[in-house]
């Protein structure tokens, strides 16, 4: 349905309510003047308010109207048509407020098709917005069509396919729990990022709450585009690149440089649980303080019985994989295969833990 219509059903109804409504209320003001008219009520005493009043004093002698058939020619209307004609005032009025009941039962059953209308609208809105935004901050490193992989011209993109079967609400509708799993995924990657230690590329942080420059609502218009967006969407990116004259080619930034030595790496990757601090406590309480490991370590006994079996790796095989010297160890494996440190890392973050407190 185009826009349009949903404005244009909603003022039509409200316009007909308001004139029933208007009418209604014309119709009791005639009601009243003309029974004002036919039976003045300063002809006889009045108790209670027109309409409803009491044309007699209670226990009043009650005049009986003249049998009609010996009656004059009345000057005033007729008393048994005004009460005929009231009949079809009754059913008029009737009718009105009838025709008001049926016109808030109409607004009730289109109302549903009229908000889903709105929520596609809104829906439109959001994906042309999120094209707009993938075309400036997310092009360069998930494609020009959102399928990460590599560029037309062979060169390997760093992000993850973004316009993937997966993703697409249409695929994953029957199943809700999978479509609130990918709407979290979503959200939470953009809006959070999802950091890995150099030399491999991160995704950044785009949310404002997280220092980027997307608040929510623009997260929310990138998500929308990556689950209901069509492939006329994904393929109206590139045009949006053109006109804004910048290169159609992904300009894939540089991966970050790793690390190149060990104090470096000790700050950024093991102080999320151990401190390096004289008299500090860790964060992980579990996780020993290493201000002075050079001179103290090492601390457990497995790892003391390593050492003292002659190896000299004894720090580079702890770092690497402690479950491989301590069983149920509570610190994981940093080195490869599985840990985000290359064995160069490893190497250089050992030696600089053991130089401290030398
Ligand atoms: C600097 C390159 C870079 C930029 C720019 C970038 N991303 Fe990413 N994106 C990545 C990397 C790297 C990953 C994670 C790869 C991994 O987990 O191995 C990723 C992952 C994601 C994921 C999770 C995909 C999945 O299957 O788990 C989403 C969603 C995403 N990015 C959306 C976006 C959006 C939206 C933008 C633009 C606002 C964007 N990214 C910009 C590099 C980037
Ligand atoms: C996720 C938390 C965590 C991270 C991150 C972490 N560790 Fe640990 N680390 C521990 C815990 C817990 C222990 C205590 C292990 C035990 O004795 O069972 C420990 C112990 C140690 C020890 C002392 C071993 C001993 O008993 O002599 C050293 C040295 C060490 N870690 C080095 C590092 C280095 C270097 C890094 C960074 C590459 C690092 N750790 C990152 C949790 C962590």
């Amino acid at each position: 349905m185009p826009s349009g219509v949903s404005i244009d059903v909603n003022t039509i109804l409200a316009v007909v309510a308001v004139l029933l409504f208007l009418a209604l209320l014309g119709y009791f003001a005639f009601l009243i003047r003309h029974q004002e008219e036919v039976e003045p009520s300063t002809e006889k005493p009045a108790y209670g308010i027109e309409l409803l009043e009491q044309h007699y004093a209670p226990s009043a002698t009650v005049e009986q109207p003249t049998p009609y058939y010996v009656a004059p020619i009345p000057a005033s209307p007729d008393p048994l048509e005004i009460s005929s004609n009231l009949d079809r005032k009754i059913v008029l009025g009737g009718g009105l407020l009838f025709a008001l009941f049926a016109l808030i039962g109409v607004y009730f059953v289109i109302q549903p098709a009229v908000r889903a209308d709105a929520a596609q609208t809104q829906l439109r809105a959001n994906i042309e917005y999120g094209k707009e935004l993938f075309a400036q901050y997310c092009y360069d490193c998930h494609g020009r069509d959102g399928k990460g992989g590599t560029t037309p011209d062979g060169r390997t993109l760093p992000g993850l396919p973004l316009n993937k079967p997966d993703f697409k609400y249409a695929n994953i509708k029957n199943d809700p729990t999978k479509v609130a799993d990918t709407v979290t995924l979503i959200t939470n990657t953009i809006t959070r990022g999802r950091p890995f230690p150099a030399p491999r590329y991160s995704m950044p942080a785009w949310g404002t709450s997280d220092g980027g420059p997307l608040s929510s609502w623009q997260v929310m218009e990138l998500r929308d585009l990556i689950m209901y967006g069509t492939d006329q969407d994904w393929a109206d990116i590139v045009t949006i690149r053109q006109q804004k004259g910048q290169p159609i080619a992904e300009q894939i930034p540089k991966p970050p440089a790793a690390p190149n030595n060990g104090q470096d790496i000790a700050q950024t990757v093991c102080t999320k649980c151990h401190t390096f601090t004289t008299g500090q406590k860790s964060p992980n309480p579990l996780a020993p303080n290493l201000s002075a490991y050079g001179k103290d370590g090492p601390f457990n006994a497995q790892l003391k019985a390593l050492k003292a079996s002659g190896d000299p790796n004894w720090l580079v095989k702890w770092v690497t994989n402690p479950p491989s010297v301590k069983p149920g160890t509570a610190m994981p494996p940093y080195g490869p295969p599985g840990g985000q440190l290359t064995a160069d890392q490893v190497n250089l973050v050992v030696q600089y833990v053991l130089t401290l407190g030398k």
